[in-house]
């Protein structure tokens, strides 16, 4: 089915302008972008829109991170977009990381790992919902 996610190109990236390089990765593999804005978060934003890991040891300093620096928030789109984005991007942790994934290039740690991808269809709409209006959305 064709899916939409929501992506966010983290601090650490963004300082390095990668912002190209990665959409390109989205690009290649087939996603397209279909919304997309650079935003300086707030902490308190960031931690809203992580409230699910509020009781996780690294929240703080997740939250810090990503109000340390612009993101960009963005909507892809695609056959299967949410496994897609996941494939993408690559582990997590970018030390397990498959070459030529995002995080396997680019990020410098499972903090600091370059981008952010949802992980379901659910928290998919809710993600996209919190950083655009539908008008925005232009498929
Ligand atoms: P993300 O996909 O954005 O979702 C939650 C984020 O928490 C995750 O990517 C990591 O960047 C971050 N994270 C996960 N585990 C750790 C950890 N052990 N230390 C710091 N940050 C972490």
């Amino acid at each position: 089915a064709i899916e939409r996610t929501l992506s966010i190109i983290k601090p650490d990236a963004t300082k390095r302008n990668l912002t190209g390089k990665i959409n390109a990765k989205f690009e290649d593999a087939g996603l397209r972008i279909i919304a997309q804005k650079r935003i300086q978060l707030t902490k308190d934003q960031a931690g809203e829109f992580y409230a699910v890991h509020k009781e996780r040891p690294f929240y703080d300093e997740l939250c810090e991170f990503m109000a340390s620096a612009p993101v960009v928030a963005q909507v892809l789109e695609g056959e299967g977009a949410i496994a897609k984005n996941r494939e993408v991007m690559g582990a997590t942790n970018p030390a397990d990381a498959e070459a030529g994934t995002i995080r396997a290039e680019f990020a410098e740690s499972v903090g600091e790992n370059s981008v952010h991808g949802s992980d379901a269809p659910d928290t998919a709409a809710d993600e996209i919902a919190y950083f655009f209006s539908g008008l925005e959305l232009v498929g």
